[in-house]
């Protein structure tokens, strides 16, 4: 891997040459006419990237936050009923006009939908836009080894992130193993499972031992497991904790003990394969 993260603005090298931070502010959920402020915030603590979506109709309040701050690095996603090569330039400009960015950092396809088999036209029209000088960096979210192994022979180009759901209850190690023979970075969703397992008896005792809270467990785990997180707050206290992960380490012993946490049940958003919204 690069370098083991040492702080909040330390970042990772993809396979594209450029580089992401480790860590980003998620504002799904977060209210749109609340989101400016709450990225203002998220910077003022330490924050130095942000992960929105066409989906969480927040890319304006995004843009507001980030207006003084061309530095912070920003995600988004082009959502389902907007793939397809055309349509999906289209949802692209739409994008960078509201969080206001001449070149967006990274730009991902949302799901796979295979369903709708549009994902390989989508994912050239993401080579396009790299092309173009647009975004720095393409990438996909949701994607199953299928769908990656699709894209990836019919252009040639693979994608420098897979953002998938992870936390300690669904771990996903087969598909994070495929993306390290291939050279795809994994990012975690929900890295918290939305709270879920911070009230974890294993969690908790290993957050007692270090005397951190679960939360700050749970994301140094996705860490030493080499995994970008994107947690969301819209709490200053628990933004600066989501942050704070860097001056204690899990042993092999406990990072042993929440892999035995992992189940086979434990996936909480869609299954990509079948996803209904
Ligand atoms: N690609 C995809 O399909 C996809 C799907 C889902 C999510 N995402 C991305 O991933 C991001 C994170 O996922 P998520 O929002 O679903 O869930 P999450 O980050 O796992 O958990 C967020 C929940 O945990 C609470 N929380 C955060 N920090 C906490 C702490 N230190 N102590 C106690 N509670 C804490 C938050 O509450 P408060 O806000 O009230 O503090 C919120 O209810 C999203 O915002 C979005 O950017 C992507």
């Amino acid at each position: 891997m690069s370098e083991f993260p040492k702080n909040a603005a330390a970042r990772v090298t993809l396979n594209d040459g450029q580089t992401m931070p480790w860590i980003g502010l998620g504002v799904w959920e977060t209210p749109p006419d609340k989101t400016a402020e709450v990225v203002k915030t998220a910077i003022d603590v330490g924050y130095k990237a942000v992960d929105t979506a066409r989906l969480y109709r927040n890319e304006a309040g995004v843009g507001d936050g980030l207006r003084d701050h061309p530095d912070i690095f920003v995600t988004t996603k082009v959502w389902n009923d907007e793939q397809g090569y055309d349509a999906t330039l289209r949802a692209f400009d739409e994008s960078a006009r509201l969080l206001k960015r001449d070149v967006v950092d990274l730009y991902l396809i949302h799901w796979a939908m295979p369903q709708q088999g549009l994902y390989v036209e989508t994912w050239k029209a993401l080579i396009e836009l790299k092309k173009q000088g647009r975004v720095r960096s393409i990438g996909v979210s949701n994607f199953e080894k299928d769908h990656l192994q699709k894209i990836i022979e019919e252009t040639g180009v693979v994608p420098a992130v897979n953002q998938i759901e992870i936390h300690p209850v669904f771990q996903q190690e087969a598909l994070r193993a495929f993306h390290k023979e291939v050279g795809i970075q994994t990012e975690a969703w929900r890295p918290l499972g939305k709270g879920t397992v911070l009230d974890n008896e294993v969690i908790g005792r290993i957050a007692k031992r270090h005397h951190k809270s679960p939360a700050q467990v749970i994301l140094r785990w996705h860490l030493q497991n080499e995994v970008i997180v994107i947690p969301k707050s819209v709490h200053r206290e628990r933004m600066a904790e989501n942050v704070a992960l860097f001056d204690f380490v899990l042993t092999a012993d406990e990072m042993a003990a929440i892999r035995t946490l992992d189940r086979s049940d434990g996936r909480m958003g869609a299954d990509p394969a079948h996803p209904v919204f």
